[in-house]
């Protein structure tokens, strides 16, 4: 497996989090193996509609998504997790030559990698472990065959407009001029929906909000009390974002590697953004990085899209 620049620094970035006012950490240290097996609960949890909605959805759309897809191209998939929907498009497109799942969790990545290679034995799998937030390559192995890119479960939702408009660039820049992007995003819908998918009954994404403290507290030698910190998801209607915080139920102090951060009551770390889009919306951005909008497909209630971003 390919490994770039993986977990070297979640303490220097934890450490940085808790210096900036407001406080706030990416969203992409929830997926350590734990955090990982979190969130394909919440996938299935009632409230969680964007998992089962869009999976529906390529399921409906997929033959005219494989018609899109050149004979012996690669599918590179970015934040594949248990490569769940990607088993959609495998099934539809048997002309792809092979695989390439990137995700930042390592166990993850290789248990998927393992079962999609059982699964398709005439597809090469060839996983690459990193971090899409930093430069990033395709395996020697694929070069010089047409690639597609592959971007559900509105993973770009997690990043803000820059963040999103870079990412896309980036990606353009790595699967090549003629590569298409089939990307998964959440649309803006009303808010107790919203807020009902990131704060469900049993407590689930609760859990997820705080394993990213206990993975402090294991890897990054932190103290963090976890009876005094709360979830808490809340949609910022003015930012069309559900945001995802930790909220300290007391004033305290929190030591990391030798140094005091204090927390006042009801201050918050804040986890995750989790961007929703309108199609116009959605357009402008990948304008702006470079794609234009070729085909888009949006689901009944609760709404959640499907859109082809083409070369210009
Ligand atoms: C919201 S989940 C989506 C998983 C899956 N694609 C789906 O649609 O159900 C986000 C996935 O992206 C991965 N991820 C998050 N940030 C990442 C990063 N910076 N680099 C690589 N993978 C990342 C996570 O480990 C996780 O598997």
């Amino acid at each position: 497996m390919q490994d770039t620049s993986i977990n070297a620094s979640f303490r220097d970035d934890l450490i940085e989090a808790l210096r900036r006012t407001p406080k706030s950490i990416s969203p992409k240290w929830f997926y350590d193996e734990r955090g990982s097996d979190l969130f394909e609960a919440i996938t299935a949890l009632p409230e969680y509609y964007p998992t089962r909605t869009e999976a529906t959805l390529l399921a409906r759309i997929a033959p005219e998504l494989a018609a899109g897809i050149p004979d012996g191209a690669a599918l590179v998939e970015f934040g594949s997790g248990a490569s769940a929907k990607t088993r959609i498009l495998l099934d539809a497109a048997p002309q792809l030559s092979a695989y390439v799942p990137m995700d930042i969790s390592v166990e993850a990545l290789d248990a998927a990698a393992r079962r999609i290679n059982a699964d398709y034995p005439a597809l090469e799998v060839w996983p690459v472990a990193g971090d899409f937030t930093h430069p990033i390559s395709l395996p020697d192995e694929v070069a010089g065959r047409p690639t597609v890119g592959f971007f559900p479960g509105s993973t770009i939702g997690n990043f803000g407009r820059d963040g999103a408009e870079v990412f896309l660039r980036t990606v353009r820049t790595l699967l090549g001029e003629r590569a298409s992007l089939i990307i998964g995003a959440d649309i803006v819908k009303d808010r107790a929906t919203l807020e009902r998918a990131y704060d469900d009954a049993a407590g689930v994404t609760a859990a997820f909000n705080l394993n990213l403290l206990e993975r402090a507290n294991r890897e990054a030698g932190a103290d963090f009390d976890l009876d005094a910190f709360a979830h808490r998801a809340v949609w910022n209607e003015a930012l069309e974002r559900i945001e995802m915080h930790l909220v300290s139920l007391k004033p305290q102090v929190v030591r990391i590697a030798g140094q005091a951060f204090l927390f006042g009551e009801g201050e918050t770390l804040h986890t995750e953004n989790s961007h929703k889009f309108t199609e116009a919306g959605f357009e402008a951005l990948a304008a702006a990085a470079g794609w234009r909008l070729g085909r888009s497909w949006i689901s009944p209630a609760p709404e959640f899209a499907v859109f082809v971003l083409n070369p210009p």
